[in-house]
């Protein structure tokens, strides 16, 4: 279907760029109009109505439904497991002994991360693979870990939560990863492997 709706003006751009940073917190400081006509123009299209008109319905909307879609289109869920390696090295050689450290003198219980923005689940699931090797080192609080993953993009969550991935999303994980979190299911169909997260994981 071809979508014959006029790019945004200025002004109808000055409207949702503030909607946007003073709702989702989003910088849309740098022109993101191509952004915002590229996500919209199609349901506008459906809906039959131009950039003021949809503002109108978005600031009017109780049900809260087409706000729903629209923070769903406006929002960039790109992500991947271990993405920004540095970060997760950072974690790995000061978070973790850190913590470790502090359970073995009895100064902490219960370890928590939040994975806010976790898009697909793929860095709250990296998360879980460093508690768990955390974990191994340490046997007497298995019960204490807890990944907290929010995201407002709920298309991204429904994914999170069903933790199923394919070849090309698991390209950052190493072999012993895979074998220990993932179920590998090769389809009898198309010869395609998804690689489905442990519900032990999925559970933390
Ligand atoms: C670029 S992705 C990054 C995902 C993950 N944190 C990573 O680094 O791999 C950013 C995520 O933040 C979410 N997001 C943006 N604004 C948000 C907000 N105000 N509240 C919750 N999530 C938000 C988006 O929906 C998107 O899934």
């Amino acid at each position: 279907m071809q979508s014959s709706v006029k790019k945004p003006t200025d002004e109808q751009y000055a409207k949702f760029k503030a909607l946007v940073e003073n709702q989702l917190g989003l910088d849309w400081s740098r022109e993101k109009k191509y952004l915002l006509h590229g996500r919209l123009n199609t349901r506008l299209f459906e809906l039959g109505i131009n950039y003021d008109e949809y503002y109108e319905l978005l600031i009017k909307d109780r049900s809260n439904r087409e706000i729903e879609l629209f923070y769903n289109f406006v929002t960039t869920n790109k992500t991947e497991f271990y993405r920004e390696p540095a970060v997760f090295n950072w974690i790995r050689e000061n978070i973790i002994p850190a913590l470790r450290e502090e359970i073995v003198n009895g100064l902490r219980e219960k370890i928590r991360f939040w994975s806010a923005g976790c898009s697909t689940g793929e860095e709250a699931y990296s998360l879980s693979f460093e508690t768990q090797a955390l974990a191994g080192m340490l046997s007497d609080v298995s019960n204490g870990y807890k990944i907290l993953a929010t995201d407002i993009n709920t298309q991204a969550l429904v994914a999170a939560n069903k933790g199923i991935y394919n070849q090309e999303d698991i390209k950052n994980l190493s072999h012993p990863i895979l074998k220990k979190y993932f179920i590998h299911t090769p389809s009898s169909e198309n010869m395609i492997t998804t690689y489905m997260i442990k519900d032990f994981i999925k559970n933390l």
